[in-house]
């Protein structure tokens, strides 16, 4: 394995090994920043930085307070050295809303300030059990009065509008008056990206009592987005208290004054609701005002067994539990948890490269989704999978616009964008992928073939595939020099460090998937439901003889291989590059995305994420073992890494190929690449393809699970060290719990009436008179 990931594996735990949990035991200003990612709660909808309710007017170098919704963007123009003709003029950037958390509490006049007094005691948890994050501490301010304050925040999982705080305090050695100010802050700012950093004005505000609204618009967009509050006193803090409301233009405050009696705990539930609009003529507000009195009069209590509940329903699908590792268990429920909570489930939203836990990436939405993140979701959650390609066809139109503007027929999918225009303005790091139409047709039929979901597949799915498949056609052009073959010239694979080539083995081999997916569809819908066909057939003009010229096309595409060295070649020209060994690069030079000219990267041999190691798994059962040996072995020290989506499709090759100690390396440096702070970034956000890839690197790499043909097959195996894994997996209507031991695995149905599939060669079917079975590995 490459000396430059192999260092990162002795990195220090930053959190203590707990199955459920992830603890700050100590609260450090240095480790503030990352802890902000990792302790953001979100639920697809919107989501909250773990930045602490108590403001800290920090530097940018430990702290980026952030309060996003997934989807809610500003845009302008985009500013190019040099303009190539059509590019996209403005961009979309995910916008930092209002923080309404923002909760400071005052002994008299002095501010709980943990940089300041005394911290006697510190915990900070996150429960992924239960979907909550809790604060207990004890702290004595500089005239010695101590005070206990415990804060329980969540995102609520099942009302997506909704977010509440719980905030408690005790004076532990005096009565006196503490002042609890609440707050709606809207005056913040983008730390990333935007130009003009205020995204925001305030259009509207009102405050009563203990409630409260504040509404902004996203000057460029138009967004409009609504956070009403509502504060619920217990009995005891009522009769002591004194509330005082402060509102400017861009702030609401409310102010708790509390006559504190010694050791008597005082509660304020804070509830929260927000909601967002982009047409003119609507307006959020009735809709957050309406989330919010139903949450206070289901009270935080209840709000909080809800989101157990939910979780416990989400953790019985998605659950890996493993013995015998640790570090692994608490970090696959990590991932999961993060995963769940960057998802979009509205159909017209995605999951961005950061999920909703940061800037970084401006919000966007890659191919990441489809190719890392949907799989986890097909086989376990599928209607989240369903929703992931709804926002695809939702933005049909836009990607028929991308195609259109580079001459292209049918549609172009972008490689960056929120509301489904590109939105990059670096043409050989995005539009040059088109890969990523193969991509997201290759998750509609990994959907199609988990879930048996028809009528997706009829009303939208169909016409996914045969636009992406339009693509291709006239992208493509027929090479004398190739033996006439039809070839795709000045593309890029998912090496980045490879723009601009001809013929990526990746690409080319995906684009016939994509085309031949296209035609199998087309067929079976034809067949089933002609009305339906004749229907779509009609509005997207698709004749036979477009099928047919499909047909022909795929048969000419020119699938590259090496004669010479008896393997894939990346693409026509990489072989004739300089050649260069990972290993023989300086430390100091990786990343290289950071270190050198893209014409010096583009010189060598060299890689930056799984490429045509990627196409070996994807469509793994169109290459022998013996080609997936000699591919790994010549790829693999080229390899950089300097994604976080390479190393996880390494282990998967690696576990195929019998590589166990680099599959379990690669496995490692994925796992928990966010907890660790493999990458010294995690402040920017998590990386979820990278989660998502972790899962596939157990369920595809040590169970060696591969779904082609509609047919399921096993080939588990238990890394060394490990007592025990078991995770569970929908197929077909039915749902399958595997458990892989030493040298026996059990394969149990769970609900469902029958299924089958292949353990290495051998067929099993589990049904009511047989529902598990153990067999040898
Ligand atoms: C990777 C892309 C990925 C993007 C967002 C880049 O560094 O090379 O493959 O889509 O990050 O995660």
């Amino acid at each position: 394995m490459r000396k430059y990931h192999a260092k990162k594996l002795d990195k220090e735990a930053l959190y203590p090994y707990q199955p459920w949990k992830i603890t700050e035991q100590e609260f450090l200003i240095e480790t503030n920043h990352h802890n902000e990612a990792i302790f953001t709660l979100g639920n697809g909808y919107m989501g909250l930085r773990g930045t602490f309710e108590e403001d800290y007017p920090g530097s940018e170098e430990t702290t980026t307070p952030g309060f996003y919704i997934n989807g809610v963007y500003a845009s302008e123009e985009i500013i190019y050295g040099e303009e190539a003709p059509n590019s996209p003029k403005k961009g979309q950037t995910i916008v930092n809303l209002a923080d309404w958390s923002e909760i400071n509490l005052y002994i008299n006049e002095e501010k709980l300030n943990l940089l300041k007094g005394q911290i006697l005691d510190y915990k900070r948890e996150l429960d992924m059990e239960q979907g909550i994050l809790r604060r207990e501490m004890i702290w004595e301010d500089r005239q010695g009065r101590k005070i206990e304050i415990k804060i329980n925040r969540l995102i609520s999982l099942s009302r997506e509008h909704i977010g509440a705080i719980r905030y408690q305090f005790k004076a532990i050695n005096f009565s006196g008056k503490i002042s609890v100010n609440s707050a709606v802050n809207g005056d913040v700012s983008n730390h990333h990206h935007l130009r003009n950093k205020k995204a925001l004005e305030v259009i509207e505000s009102e405050i009563n009592t203990n409630t409260g609204y504040l509404l902004h618009k996203v000057k460029t967009t138009g967004f409009k987005v609504a956070y009403v509050v509502e504060h619920l006193l217990d009995d005891y803090a009522k009769q002591n208290c004194e509330i005082k409301k402060r509102s400017s233009d861009n702030r609401i405050d409310w102010i708790f004054e509390i006559s504190a009696v010694e050791g008597e705990e005082y509660t304020i539930d804070k509830i929260v609701g927000i909601n967002h609009c982009k047409e003119e003529a609507e307006n959020p507000l009735s809709a957050a005002r309406a989330s919010v009195a139903r949450a206070s009069i289901t009270g935080f209590e209840n709000l909080v067994e809800e989101q157990a509940e939910f979780m416990s329903g989400y953790w019985q699908d998605v659950d890996v539990k493993i013995e015998g590792a640790e570090a692994l268990q608490q970090a696959f429920r990590f991932n999961a948890f993060h995963i769940l909570q960057a998802a979009g489930k509205d159909g017209q939203t995605s999951v961005a490269a950061k999920g909703i836990s940061g800037e970084h990436y401006e919000g966007h939405y890659f191919w990441d989704t489809e190719s890392y993140i949907l799989p986890f979701f097909a086989f376990q959650r599928p209607e989240v999978a369903r929703n992931l390609l709804l926002y695809r066809y939702n933005t049909l139109d836009k990607a028929k616009k991308n195609a259109a503007r580079m001459r292209l027929e049918g549609a172009l999918y972008p490689w960056r964008t929120i509301n489904g225009a590109e939105a990059s303005g670096f043409f050989m790091g995005s539009t040059v992928q088109y890969h990523i139409n193969a991509d997201i047709a290759y998750a509609v039929n990994l959907y199609y073939q988990v879930s048996r979901d028809q009528e997706f597949m009829e009303n939208y799915g169909l016409e996914i595939l045969i636009e992406t498949a339009r693509m291709w056609l006239s992208l493509g052009s027929y090479i004398p020099m190739h033996d006439n073959k039809f070839c795709f010239n000045e593309v890029c694979g998912p090496d980045e460090y490879k723009p601009g080539v001809n013929n990526n083995a990746y690409t080319n081999y995906m684009a016939k998937f994509n085309l031949d997916i296209a035609i199998k569809m087309a067929e079976i819908i034809k067949d089933k439901s002609p009305e339906k066909y004749k229907r779509v057939a009609e509005r997207i003009g698709l004749t036979d003889n477009e099928i047919n010229r499909m047909r022909e096309i795929s048969e000419d595409i020119y699938l590259p291989y090496d004669e010479r060295l008896e393997i894939t070649p990346q693409d026509d020209s990489f072989l004739y590059k300089n050649p260069i060994e990972v290993d023989n690069i300086p430390d100091s030079d990786l990343p290289l995305v950071k270190n050198w000219h893209p014409l010096i990267i583009w010189r060598y041999q060299v890689i930056k994420q799984a490429d045509v190691l990627l196409l070996m798994l994807q469509l793994g059962y169109q290459f022998d073992r013996d080609l997936k040996i000699r591919n790994y072995d010549y790829y693999e020290p080229k390899t950089t890494h300097d994604s976080s989506l390479s190393p996880a499709i390494y282990s998967i090759l690696a576990s195929e190929i019998g590589y166990k100690n680099q599959a379990y390396n690669y496995f490692m440096q994925t796992a928990r690449l966010d907890l660790d702070d493999f990458n010294e970034n995690v402040y920017q956000g998590v990386h979820t393809a990278c989660m998502g890839g972790t899962w596939l690197a157990l369920v595809q790499g040590f169970a060696g699970m591969r779904m082609f043909n509609n047919k399921l097959y096993f080939h588990p195996d238990l890394p060394d060290g490990w007592d025990e894994y078991q995770f569970r997996l929908r197929f077909k209507a039915s749902q399958i719990e595997v458990t892989v031991k030493e040298n026996k695995v059990k394969y149990m149905l769970i609900s469902g009436d029958k299924v089958e599939f292949k353990h290495y060669d051998q067929l099993v079917v589990l049904e009511e008179s047989n529902l598990s079975q153990e067999l040898e590995i």
